[in-house]
């Protein structure tokens, strides 16, 4: 069986930063929590590497994955409890996935009105086809909260790969799923969990807001919002490792926030070479804050 990966391609996905991460992981902790898990790739690695999970060879970590994308929420559901039904839907998609009228087809069903009370599999396998043939493989929705992104024009998109869902399978069934704030599963954290924390960046400038994996958006109230409560589990006894775009007020943000608890604070910038929050002139690099209490 090949490695459990990410199964959609994410914006902020972490697959570039993850060697630099993997030395600042804790060894030893009770219990892993993902407050916002995107596609997954800071968990994929801990299950890959025996530190959490149903790794028969190791002991088993219990982990809890949230995001407040319910459809994205809804394919790690079904991927861990209705893999076959996704199969045989992502194999209809599959002999469509050059047809852009397909897309068009398959993209606006969101406005249905009873489209939430679909079968789970249904739309998951519909995520994954547009997380695949969409362009840049974006998950963006407008004010109304319907999915608006473009035909991405690939020649062999692959729509499904069982090898690496099953793996996923197998990586996700000691987790708890959630679809919350991420208010909600630091609520839950103990003293000894390991918690990766990987929110939306705050923007570089004021045009390129990307922020919108929900039609909420993410402000800087949330941010502020979000040290607070970080500050609060690392005060706990969490470990805490987040990463956030390396500005001045972030570092600042953190900085503060920890030292009104007392919490010790780490930082370390790590340079990358693609940035989807960048000004125009910041195209070919972004910085990437990391913060950690341990
Ligand atoms: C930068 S991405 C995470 C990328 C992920 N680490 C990866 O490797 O793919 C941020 C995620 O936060 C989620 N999000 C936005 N606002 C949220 C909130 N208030 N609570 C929880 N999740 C939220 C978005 O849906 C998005 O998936």
């Amino acid at each position: 069986m090949p490695d459990a990966r990410p199964i959609l391609k994410w914006v902020g996905g972490k697959g570039q930063l993850l060697d630099r991460l993997q030395p600042l992981f804790p060894l030893k902790f009770n219990r892993y929590i993902e407050p916002f898990a995107g596609a997954g790739a800071v968990f994929f690695r801990l299950y890959n590497l025996g530190l959490i999970g149903a790794n028969p060879r190791l002991r088993a970590v219990p982990a809890v994955l949230n995001d407040f994308n319910g459809e994205l929420m809804t394919v790690y559901q079904v991927v861990r409890d209705h893999l076959d039904e996704l199969i045989d839907e992502l194999a209809r998609h599959q002999a469509h996935v050059t047809d852009p009228d397909y897309y068009y087809y398959i993209r606006n069903l969101d406005r249905e009105p009873d489209f939430r009370q679909w079968p789970a599999p249904v739309r998951a396998a519909r995520t994954i086809f547009l997380n695949k043939t969409g362009y840049n493989g974006l998950y963006r929705v407008n004010q109304s909260g319907y999915f608006n992104v473009p035909f991405g024009r690939y020649t062999h998109p692959n729509v499904l790969d069982q090898a690496v869902l099953k793996a996923t399978q197998q990586a996700l069934q000691r987790v708890d799923l959630m679809c919350s704030d991420f208010a909600q599963p630091l609520r839950l954290a103990r003293k000894g969990d390991f918690i990766y924390v990987d929110p939306p960046y705050q923007p570089l400038s004021r045009t390129a807001n990307f922020t919108a994996y929900t039609s909420r958006g993410f402000g800087w109230c949330e941010q502020e919002r979000l040290a607070k409560w970080l500050a609060r589990v690392a005060r706990r006894g969490c470990y805490v490792l987040i990463n956030n775009a390396d500005t001045p007020q972030v570092r600042e943000l953190y900085r503060s926030a920890f030292g009104e608890k007392g919490v010790l604070i780490r930082q370390q910038v790590f340079e990358t070479t693609r940035n989807i929050n960048s000004a125009p002139d910041a195209r070919s690099g972004g910085r990437e804050l990391t913060v950690w209490n341990y």
